[in-house]
């Protein structure tokens, strides 16, 4: 009897843990799925590099562009929008930003896992 209970507890948890990993999964904030290693994305490795190319035209002080938000410059700048999930939606989800298209799938890719390893500096 005992044994049997003991099987039913652990068959109960592990119900529960894949249960826990699938809604973890479905819930994820963090947008795709990604596979570029964390080590190789950095704000001053290669994303500073996207953001100068693809963003501070207009979302910098004085681009003269209305309703583009924030100074995109340096790394601080855009601190509030990678907490707030707004990059990860424009770039990554929605696909919005830049304005006028021109970004590569490849660079919306590396600003995903960025985001998702943590946006390191
Ligand atoms: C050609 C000008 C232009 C470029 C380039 C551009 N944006 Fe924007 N962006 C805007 C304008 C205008 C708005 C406000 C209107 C809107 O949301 O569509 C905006 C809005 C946003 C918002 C939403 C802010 C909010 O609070 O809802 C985010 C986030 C954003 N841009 C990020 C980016 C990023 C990241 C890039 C570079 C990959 C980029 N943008 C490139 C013009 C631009």
């Amino acid at each position: 009897m005992k044994l049997k209970n003991l099987r039913l507890i652990a068959a109960l948890a592990l119900f529960a843990t894949v249960l826990g990993l699938q809604s973890c999964n479905g819930e994820d904030p963090k947008g795709p799925d990604c596979n570029i290693p964390n080590a190789d994305l950095s704000y001053n490795l290669n994303i500073k590099q996207i953001i100068d190319n693809q963003c501070i035209s207009c979302h910098a002080p004085g681009s003269g562009v209305a309703g583009a938000v924030g100074d995109f410059r340096n790394y601080a700048g855009l601190q509030a929008y990678l907490k707030n999930g707004k990059i990860l939606d424009a770039v990554v989800n929605d696909k919005t930003m830049p304005q006028g298209g021109g970004m590569s799938q490849a660079q919306r890719d590396s600003i995903n896992c960025w985001i998702a390893s943590g946006y390191p500096e």
